[in-house]
């Protein structure tokens, strides 16, 4: 395999299918300890990750990854630390920011090799937040590869963790199992872009996707559409119903999620009045058990008690913490990829 490597990641569905298939392999080996923990791939390589927005799992995983593939990462919180930067186009700039993001992020890419950006969804432009506007001007002003943190609609470092651990779980025999995105209930309307991601590397894993979720939480019409692609090319199929409980039945995989109706875009309060009275959709051992003996999965940070009951988090069926393992893995796999393209190897011999 000789590709050159993809020049960013803002979701699986634009890269290379080999992208996903090698990283895929990768974080799977990973897991499974087929080979060793430290590469060689970063070496004399630098990342900078730009954090807009607070992160636990992606933060400090990228920054062992990074060490683990023997590369340098340098953690940058916009404002804290930086000067505050500016987005608008061709407006002077007479308020409190005193740099542009053109000039930032063109400024970090010739210091480093790679660029790792977090920035969540604005929550007051849908049209933005699904363009990815700001996403897509740092990639713009990149020298160097941009590998997406969570950004407006997209999470792939989560979903491509989130593969391995299904894929593992599962014993490869991923197609047409049910998978389950149930949503579940929050005190704030939390963006998509897992819930977007995580759609989309099922419909790829040619499962059959349920999205379980109250009437006024659809996702994004664009998300499922690019999702019905790819159940249509894996022999999956995608499925929307506001019967939570019978979703459940058989399901191999429950993933749960919170997010905000699309109208907190339009119309803030409506969506958080209706958001509140679905409390009764927390995941409990009830609406367990009607599932295949359903592993039950969550990207974290997780509200006990109200997404979740705590005696699933705490039972046999929860892999919220493989997944958070599985995140060092596939961003090792990520930045090998990007660093070390297809014929990148690096195992013993
Ligand atoms: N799942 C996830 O991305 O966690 P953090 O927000 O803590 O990075």
């Amino acid at each position: 395999m000789t590709n050159p490597p993809d020049s960013y990641l803002l979701n699986w569905h634009t890269v290379s299918h080999e992208a996903w298939d090698w990283c895929l392999d990768r974080a799977l080996l990973y897991g499974e300890k087929r080979i060793p923990v430290y590469g060689t791939v970063g070496i004399e390589k630098q990342i900078a990750l730009v954090f807009f927005n607070d992160s636990l799992r992606t933060r400090v995983s990228m920054e062992v990854a990074a060490h683990q593939v023997r590369a340098q990462p340098l953690l940058v919180t916009p404002g804290n630390g930086t000067w505050g930067f500016v987005w608008k186009e061709g407006e002077p700039m007479r308020g409190d920011e005193a740099e542009h993001i053109h000039e930032a992020i063109g400024v970090l890419s010739r210091y480093v090799d790679m660029i790792g950006v977090r920035l969540f969804a604005s929550g007051t432009s849908l049209e933005d937040d699904r363009n990815e506007t700001k996403f897509k001007s740092i990639i713009a002003a990149s020298d160097v590869p941009v590998i997406n943190l969570e950004s407006a609609f997209w999470h792939p470092c989560q979903a491509l963790a989130d593969a391995a651990v299904i894929t593992r779980a599962l014993a490869r025999n991923t197609n047409r199992r049910k998978f389950v995105l149930s949503w579940a209930p929050h005190p704030k309307p939390l963006p998509m872009a897992v819930s977007n991601s995580a759609v989309l590397q099922a419909a790829r894993l040619g499962m059959d996707v349920v999205i379980a979720r109250p009437e006024g939480f659809d996702l994004d019409d664009s998300v499922v559409r690019l999702a019905k692609v790819e159940a249509a090319e894996s022999g999956g199929s995608i499925e929307i119903t506001s019967d939570q409980a019978s979703a459940f039945d058989r399901a191999d995989i429950v993933y749960a999620k919170a997010w905000g109706g699309l109208d907190r875009y339009t119309a803030s309060d409506t969506e958080a009045v209706r958001r509140a009275s679905h409390a009764d959709w927390c995941v409990t051992n009830k609406l367990m058990g009607r599932t295949n003996h359903a592993r039950f999965m969550h990207c974290l940070p997780v509200r006990r008690g109200v997404v979740v009951e705590d005696a699933v988090l705490d039972g046999p069926s929860a892999m919220h913490l493989q997944q958070a393992a599985y995140r060092l893995h596939a961003q090792k796999a990520i930045l090998e990829w990007f660093w070390g393209g297809g014929n990148y190897q690096d195992e013993a011999p």
